[in-house]
């Protein structure tokens, strides 16, 4: 089966920051571990480069809208060059075939009747690319999600019939579950379907830099909206349009994008494509935003993260594991010199790099570098069996877009290699002449390096090299068949030595984030008043689905010895496992009480330790002076419906 995974096309109008780079992660790490499976995978990067944003961006430069948008575009392809990014195709929205694909979708989608000329007056957030209901705008002028001021635009425009498509969509979405990842992020899009939908206007005459309307429509004073010329990449990319010999990848197996823009993938898009009789992608997977030390980024506060003074400071693999470790796909994360340097010390450089040295000492010392497997099996079967376990339940990790729990799962390979030198000291054997003994430790050692390698390698694809170079043997979808499908241990063969991969980071290797400035520079203004709004405790709609709330059933209750006040319980939210709950409400119930009772939980909070336990949720609840009580759904519902 073919796979397409695509990550959103850029706009160029900045370089790239730590954002764009993080989405490039994930989708270059599923491409790169489906090509490992021996799936037939094409991947799909670029830029998007139409619109009035990009066009004021180039006059504020002085440049040309063409040479500027190839200088900021070539800044990318470069980045992702330099990282190593194993893109099949970089598209461009300046390209002639992606216009030329364009067209044809206007033309096809014109033809069905789905787009008619209308007349179209709003307010429109030139940043956003977005018109906005005056009923949305913060104090009347200001754009609800950038908080820059809005132009009134009345103009003669293209409607897309969207409206149409409420009913279509939702059905799709019921029928298919998993379309939206995680499905925390679903109930945002569902209810703002449900809220109904308006016809979009799809072109603009306010502004000439975008794709040109078909001949055949003959109303060249018009150019395309430009999420309607954008979304379309996917398909251009693969010739739709054009030549469609690359059209067998469609539909996408996966679309990365950012939360912000799940709206567009997820309803705009999907209308679009039933407009065109085109099968929908099979999933959107949204992730969450990145901060700076706990701070939104932005260029006005100078503190935005470049990806490339990461990577040249820290490596780019290091930048990999961190981030796709760091956060769980869909929630925010912040970047930290910190906690990356942590990470490099403690997992990277510790838990993996050690124990590569440290077979690579045991056996020049104890073998000349020699490895055999031959009395692996005979004694470390249980080790084995654990490795075995392990390497069978990564696949459904990448499966559920879960990169930080395949992480940690695969970490577990290191642990059980440590364990296995430490409890069976190959040193000892040495000496008390079991030299099978010890040889078959530092052989079982190799191997579960040798695989952990393996299915590393999506993830750090040189530095995986470097160890399989190490262990003799090159990563590749053989390699992968035998060592990870077939459960096969590696041939005798002689260890190389490799110098550290991971040195140990002491201090911080760039300079801080400056601190927020006290007085904000005029352009924050606009963004200021739109915070004030929430003075008035007043917040948009969407700012309320960004918390999952979820029905839970308690599975598992039980005090927690020496506290006064927690409880803790497993409580079942319709996901693989119960999450642990560790809950302040003990004065207040019982254990008993709450078994089997249904709870309102707060699905998306970041996990936190209490007394040494990690808590995955917090329960609703009300308090008074009367005491506490729990915020529970009228009637059972199944564990894990959404509330809102
Ligand atoms: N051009 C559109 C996408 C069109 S796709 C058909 C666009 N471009 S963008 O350059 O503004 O953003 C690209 C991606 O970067 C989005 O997915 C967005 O969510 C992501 N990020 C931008 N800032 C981010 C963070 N601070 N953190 C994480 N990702 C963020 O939108």
């Amino acid at each position: 089966m073919s796979k397409y995974i695509t990550t959103p096309i850029y706009y160029v109008n900045g370089e790239a920051h730590i954002g764009h780079a993080y989405t490039t992660f994930i989708a270059d790490t599923v491409a790169r571990y489906n090509r490992l499976k021996g799936e037939d995978t094409f991947f799909l990067t670029g830029t998007d480069e139409h619109g009035q944003k990009i066009e004021e961006s180039a006059k504020k430069a002085g440049k040309p809208t063409q040479e500027f948008a190839d200088e900021i575009s070539a800044t990318f392809k470069n980045l992702w060059d330099e990282f190593d990014i194993s893109y099949d195709k970089f598209i461009r929205t300046t390209d002639e075939e992606h216009q030329r694909g364009v067209q044809k979708a206007f033309e096809v989608m014109y033809a069905k009747g789905d787009i008619y000329k209308d007349f179209y007056e709003g307010h429109y957030c030139v940043s956003c690319e977005t018109f906005f209901p005056e009923t949305q705008l913060v104090d009347g002028e200001f754009c609800p999600d950038c908080g820059r001021s809005t132009n009134i635009v009345k103009e003669e425009s293209y409607f897309f019939r969207l409206s149409n498509y409420e009913d279509k969509l939702l059905k799709y979405y019921e029928k298919h579950p998993e379309f939206i990842m995680p499905k925390s992020r679903a109930s945002e899009v569902v209810n703002f379907v449900k809220g109904g939908l308006r016809d979009l206007s799809v072109t603009r005459t306010s502004f000439t830099w975008g794709v040109q309307m078909p001949n055949s429509i003959g109303d060249d004073k018009h150019v395309m909206y430009v999420w309607l010329d954008a979304l379309l990449n996917y398909v251009t990319a693969l010739g739709y349009g054009n030549d469609e010999k690359l059209m067998k990848y469609w539909p996408a197996d996966i679309h990365f994008v950012g939360k912000d823009i799940l709206r567009f993938h997820a309803i705009y898009w999907p209308a679009f494509l039933m407009s065109l009789d085109l099968p929908l992608p099979k999933h959107i997977g949204a992730h969450g935003w990145w901060t700076r030390d706990g701070e939104k980024m932005s260029k006005s506060k100078g503190n935005v993260v470049s990806p490339k003074e990461v990577a040249d400071a820290y490596g780019v693999e290091n930048l990999r594991y961190f981030m796709l470790r760091e956060v769980p796909f869909g929630q925010d994360g912040d970047f930290s010199q910190r906690a990356f340097i942590d990470r490099i010390n403690s997992e990277l450089s510790n838990d993996l790099g050690n124990l590569l040295n440290r077979i690579i000492g045991m056996s020049g010392k104890y073998s000349n570098f020699k490895i055999d497997s031959v009395d692996v099996i005979k004694y470390h079967s249980k080790e084995i069996e654990q490795m075995n376990t392990i390497l069978d339940s990564l696949d459904s990790f990448i499966q559920k877009l879960q990169p930080h729990r395949y992480l940690e799962e695969l970490w577990r390979l290191f642990s059980i290699g440590n364990g296995v030198i430490q409890e069976y000291e190959p040193w000892v054997k040495m000496k008390n002449s079991k030299q099978d003994e010890a040889l078959a430790t530092v052989a079982v050692v190799a191997n579960i390096l040798a695989k952990a390698a393996v299915m590393l390698h999506p993830v750090m694809p040189k530095t995986t090299n470097i160890i399989a170079d190490a262990l003799n043997f090159e990563i590749n979808n053989k390699s992968y068949q035998s060592l990870v499908v077939d459960k096969k241990l590696l041939n005798t063969f002689t260890i190389k030595k490799v110098p550290p991969l991971f040195p140990r980071v002491e201090e911080p290797l760039m300079a801080e984030a400056p601190k927020a400035e006290p007085n904000p520079p005029k352009e924050q203004k606009a963004q200021v008043k739109a915070a004030n709004k929430e003075d008035d405790n007043l917040i948009e709609i969407g700012q309320f689905f960004e918390t999952s709330l979820k029905v839970g059933t308690v599975v598992e209750a039980q005090e927690v010895p020496k506290s006064k006040k927690l409880l803790k319980l497993q409580v079942d939210l319709g996901e693989d496992k119960p999450r642990q709950v560790i809950a302040g409400i003990k004065e207040f119930y019982s254990p008993d009480e709450l078994l089997n009772t249904q709870v309102c939980v707060v699905a998306n909070l970041k996990p936190a330790k209490l007394m040494g336990m990690m808590s995955e949720g917090m329960l609703l609840a009300a308090k008074d002076e009367d005491g506490l009580c729990l915020v529970r759904p009228e009637k059972p519902k199944k564990a894990g419906t959404p509330i809102g």
